[in-house]
């Protein structure tokens, strides 16, 4: 039922003319798409008249981020809009759904105030994209800027102003669940897919009707947590910190991210959301931050927990204090910031700074001139927000197939040929939920693509598909129950009653009678997401004695690994004829994975993250700091830093991804072997396409400080070009190197370039390059 009569936009928007700086819009939201951004000073002279006319209740009620559907019932949430008591909402994601609610703020509130509403959109809205991880593997930023763009189209179009996204945490510990969620482990490729992302998102302007304001989460380090149990501590040296950790959150808000949301972790003993020095100092003096912080779901009540608030009022006065703009679920700003600004704990100053924050997000998204330019104007909703017209299948598609990664291909396995029998078989092989990876938004499972489906569709008439499903993902009762926690009425794991053995027997039926097997293995996609740690990294269930089983019948085996994190793949790489990772595809994923299967499409994804070789081995990330001890393959282990009962190494190294056809690469070539301050130096090898087949690489550039003040990563990622080639074609690529790139933190945290030699390594993944070698006067 809609509350509120529609009045005219224009009239209740009188007071906020000085909003009429941006370009003029029909109220609909069909205005100029490309909105000219007033002028700073226009900005801060409206945002200061409308504070002045402020009530402290009033004021308070902007800090508040409302969870649609969670922190109060619908009725209750109208009369907070219309008392002006909430300055945004999330989770609602329809303008039939928004328009109320914003007719509430506009049409019914004291000031007219405009709420926006925000969604977490990480990896596409309707039509989902890879996950995070998958886009990252595509090591191309065309593809995560247009996802991100494809994303902000459709849920703008849905009356959505702003994204909790891009998660740029790093992440070196698999178990953890949300390393899904994120680009991987390098701080270079993740800061680089943070600022494609956000400019994605961003557009040209957060103010364009057809973009959302991008919030870069989670500030900071929240991908550090201890034992990648999520919701730890992390305790971390600031050299570490401000070299590794922290740059991917800078990337993002200097590519003009309007919004930050805060983690939920403390940071060496104070948690971020009563982190003066991390939201003040660094944020806002060190990096110069200029739009809103928000905090994680909840996170102010947590401080008592986290043991650093006696009460309610004393997390609501740390958090404040710290520089926490807005309060997600709020219980404690709503309660307590009242009275302690009333008995002179809290001074208005702060209270206005948040609050300016929070005006300024909405003035930039252009909501003071048109607080429908999302929602739009009834008579124009779409009739079925899920129709298929409204998806962006191509796009993601595109991006599906070049994230997946050829991990194996022995005797040329693949590509298969379209024509036999092809068994398609395992718990993945046609699960519409999971292949959509978890946070898929306003994506419809119904809507994906399986590899089933996709495998059928590309081989119509011209071969044979048969399936089996092999195996539960689990077999544990517990797991079941855990994954199924969120909605009992519609449970994501739906279990196979028979029994591991029964299903595996089928599957070698199936299996016998096939010419080829194409076996999905890997997580349900709750198993890779928030609040989902893992304490191994296996593949669970019987779907190892599933591969087994089937490797047993002499069939070539195709493994295709469907999951959210590295996993412990030893069995497989040893036994598999060939293997692709495919992270969580999204909407396109089965057709996108029968691309890469039937050749259609030649595989150029490059793993973002290492792959252990068992759980014991983490952390394996390839930039740990060097040590007196190290391990050299070849030589003797002993007194080395290694485990004495298994092979040292990743599995699969960052950086490693085969193609279907091979590529040779040149000795590096530097252009000089000194650099003087201000210079430049060219370092470039030549690449070759030896095979037969088409294909794209990632070149990859490595820096190595050889010797420093303190000690400096074995090799750090500082440059990726991904080329085409032809077969027999050559190209030469550049890298430019100057003192910029040489920079790190000291142990004074200065950002230096310090002299000495720099070994410049080349290659198609990290472990295998060609080195040279330079020094900088
Ligand atoms: C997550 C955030 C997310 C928020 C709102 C929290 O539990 O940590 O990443 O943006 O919920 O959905």
């Amino acid at each position: 039922m809609r509350m509120f009569s529609a009045l005219a936009v224009a009239a209740s928007l009188a007071c906020l003319s000085a909003a009429s700086a941006f370009a003029a819009t029909d109220g609909a939201g069909n205005g100029n798409p490309a909105v000219a951004m007033p002028s700073a000073s226009a900005k801060q002279a409206f945002i200061d008249n409308l504070i002045r006319r402020m009530t402290l209740d009033e004021k308070i009620g902007q800090l508040r981020l409302i969870s649609i559907g969670a922190d109060m019932p619908a009725p209750k949430l109208m009369e907070e809009i219309a008392a002006g008591r909430v300055g945004g909402t999330f989770n609602s994601v329809t303008r039939a759904d928004n328009r109320p609610l914003q007719d509430a703020a506009v049409k019914h509130s004291r000031l007219k105030i405009p709420i926006f509403f925000a969604y977490d959109i990480v990896h596409g809205h309707r039509t989902v994209f890879p996950i995070s991880l998958g886009l990252a593997s595509s090591w191309d930023m065309s593809v995560v800027k247009h996802a991100a763009r494809v994303a902000a189209e459709e849920a703008s179009a849905d009356g959505l102003d702003a994204t909790f996204a891009p998660m740029v945490d790093i992440s070196r510990d698999p178990r953890w669940g949300r390393t899904s969620e994120g680009f991987g482990e390098d701080p270079y490729l993740v800061s680089q897919s943070a600022r494609a992302s956000v400019q994605g998102f961003q557009g040209s302007s957060p103010a364009n009707p057809d973009s959302l304001m991008a919030f870069v989460k989670h500030f900071a380090l929240y991908g550090a947590v201890e034992g990648g149990r999520d919701y730890n501590v992390v305790d971390m040296s600031p050299m570490r910190m401000y070299q590794d950790y922290l740059p991917p959150y800078r990337a993002g808000i200097d590519a003009g991210a309007g919004g930050v949301m805060i983690a939920l972790n403390s940071i060496n003993g104070t948690p971020a959301t009563s982190n003066k020095w991390l939201l003040r100092d660094l944020l806002r003096d060190e990096w110069g931050f200029k739009g809103v912080t928000v905090s994680d779901h909840g996170a102010i009540e947590e401080l008592m927990r986290h043991g650093v608030a006696r009460d309610g009022r004393e997390a609501a006065k740390l958090a404040i204090e710290a520089g926490v703009d807005m309060s997600m679920a709020d219980v404690q700003y709503l309660k307590q910031l009242p009275d302690l600004v009333k008995s002179g704990e809290v001074p208005m100053r702060d209270i206005d700074g948040a609050v300016r924050e929070v005006l300024g997000a909405k003035y930039d998204m252009g909501l003071f001139a048109d607080p429908y330019r999302r929602i739009g104007a009834a008579a124009q909703d779409p009739k079925d927000v899920n129709a298929e017209s409204r998806l962006h299948r191509d796009a993601a598609r595109d991006a599906a197939r070049k994230s997946i990664v050829l991990l194996e291909n022995r005797h040329d396995t693949l590509p298969l040929a379209k024509t036999g029998k092809v068994a398609v078989i395992g718990p993945l092989a046609d699960a519409k939920i999971d292949i959509m990876g978890s946070w898929s938004a306003a994506g419809v499972a119904g809507q994906a693509v399986t590899l089933l489906q996709g495998v059928r569709d590309a081989l119509g008439a011209n071969a044979q598909v048969t399936y089996a499903r092999g195996a539960n993902i689990t077999d544990d009762p517990r797991v079941v129950e855990y994954l199924n926690f969120l909605d009992w009425d519609n449970p994501e794991v739906v279990q196979d009653k028979r029994t591991p053995q029964q299903m595996i027997d089928e599957a070698v039926q199936v299996a016998r009678s096939a010419d080829t097997l194409v076996v999905a293995v890997g997580e349900s996609r709750g198993m890779s997401h928030e609040a989902s740690s893992r304490t191994s990294l296996s593949l669970p269930g019987s779907q190892l004695a599933l591969l087994q089983a089937l490797k047993a019948t002499g069939k070539p085996l195709v493994v295709v690994l469907m999951n959210g994190r590295p996993l412990d793949l030893n069995w497989p790489k040893a036994n598999a004829d060939a293997m692709l990772e495919t992270w969580y595809t999204g909407t396109e994923g089965g057709h996108a994975i029968a691309d890469v299967l039937f050749g259609d499409y030649n595989p150029s994804g490059k793993l973002p993250i290492s792959f252990p070789r068992s759980i014991g081995q983490i952390p394996t990330y390839y930039n740990q700091l060097r040590i007196g001890r190290p391990f050299t393959p070849g030589k003797p282990p002993n007194y080395t830093s290694q485990y004495f009962e298994e092979d040292s190494g990743p599995l699969y190294a960052f950086g490693y991804g085969l193609s279907y056809t091979t590529f040779d690469v040149s000795k590096v070539n530097l252009s000089a072997g000194t650099l003087a301050r201000g210079g430049k130096l060219d370092a470039s090898v030549t690449v070759r396409n030896t095979g037969k087949r088409e294909g794209e690489t990632v070149v990859q550039l490595y820096l190595q400080d050889v010797a420093a003040s303190i000690v400096r990563p074995v090799k750090e990622l500082k440059g990726f070009r991904k080329i085409a080639l032809k077969p027999g074609e050559s190209r030469t690529v550049h890298f430019t190197i100057d003192e910029g790139l040489l920079k790190f933190y000291n142990a004074k945290l200065q950002y230096v370039a310090e002299p000495g030699d720099f070994n410049v390594q080349i290659g198609l993944d990290s472990q295998h390059v060609g080195q040279a070698t330079f020094t900088l006067k």
